[in-house]
């Protein structure tokens, strides 16, 4: 079996950035049934941050997965394990939600080595960032997974970006003190672009369970 790992670092169960992580997982799933997609909610989880216990950087015990101890645990030493990586979160102040920045600092600090600063994983693999907001695609404050991105790129491999936006935030813009949107501009973008941006997501989950295949059969 082959693993992808869906972490999903928004807190509506139901909406946007849940939406574009399920049609990709249903995407990746349709491939072949020796894909596995785990999805994981870090708003179900228990966990904090980076807490600079630095047991990840001891001597001898150097380790790149995170030594600390919650429920955040499993689920980084699943990734360590897995074939692609998928992070999907709002844009909240024009950054990833306070979570997903805390999940991805213990992602990513027993990454970085203190003797030659090198960033390393466990294991390299294709990674997907989904980032769902209210701008635009022109106009938009999105900063999305800022500095990780590097992380990332040079842990993992080079991320591919899956973006929605001008979501709506609401399901009825009426019964809420949001007069600077206009519903109507929202629902016209939306019929025009929803769809489309599911389907996208779906076809990007396809896209990474067939490449994880492809390297499989060439015994990558
Ligand atoms: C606390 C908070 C901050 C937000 N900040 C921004 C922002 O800076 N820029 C933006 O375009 N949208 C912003 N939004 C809108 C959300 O990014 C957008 O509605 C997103 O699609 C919500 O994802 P969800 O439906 O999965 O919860 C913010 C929403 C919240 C709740």
């Amino acid at each position: 079996m082959k693993k992808i790992m869906i972490i999903d670092g928004g807190p509506r169960k139901t909406f946007n950035t849940a939406s574009m992580l399920k049609r990709f997982a249903e995407g990746a799933a349709s491939v072949s049934e020796e894909i596995e997609v785990k999805t994981v909610r870090l708003y179900d989880l228990h966990f904090k941050g980076c807490m600079s216990c630095m047991a990840c950087k001891l001597k001898g015990k150097a380790s790149q997965i995170c030594k600390f101890r919650d429920e955040l645990t499993p689920v980084l030493e699943d990734i360590a394990g897995a074939d692609g990586l998928v992070l999907g979160s709002p844009n909240y102040f024009g950054e990833v939600t306070g979570l997903m920045r805390a999940f991805l600092e213990r992602l990513a600090f027993p990454w970085l080595s203190y003797n030659d600063y090198s960033i390393t994983a466990p294991k390299r693999m294709p990674v997907v960032l989904v980032e769902t907001q209210n701008g635009s695609a022109e106009y938009n404050n999105c900063n999305g997974y800022g500095s990780m991105e590097h992380c990332i790129a040079q842990a993992l491999s080079q991320p591919q970006k899956l973006f929605a936006h001008n979501t709506y935030q609401v399901k009825n813009y009426a019964n809420y003190e949001l007069a600077g949107f206009s519903e109507e501009a929202k629902r016209k973008y939306r019929d025009e672009h929803w769809e489309k941006d599911l389907q996208h997501a779906f076809d990007t989950g396809r896209q990474m369970a067939e490449s994880i295949m492809a390297s499989t059969a060439m015994g990558c």
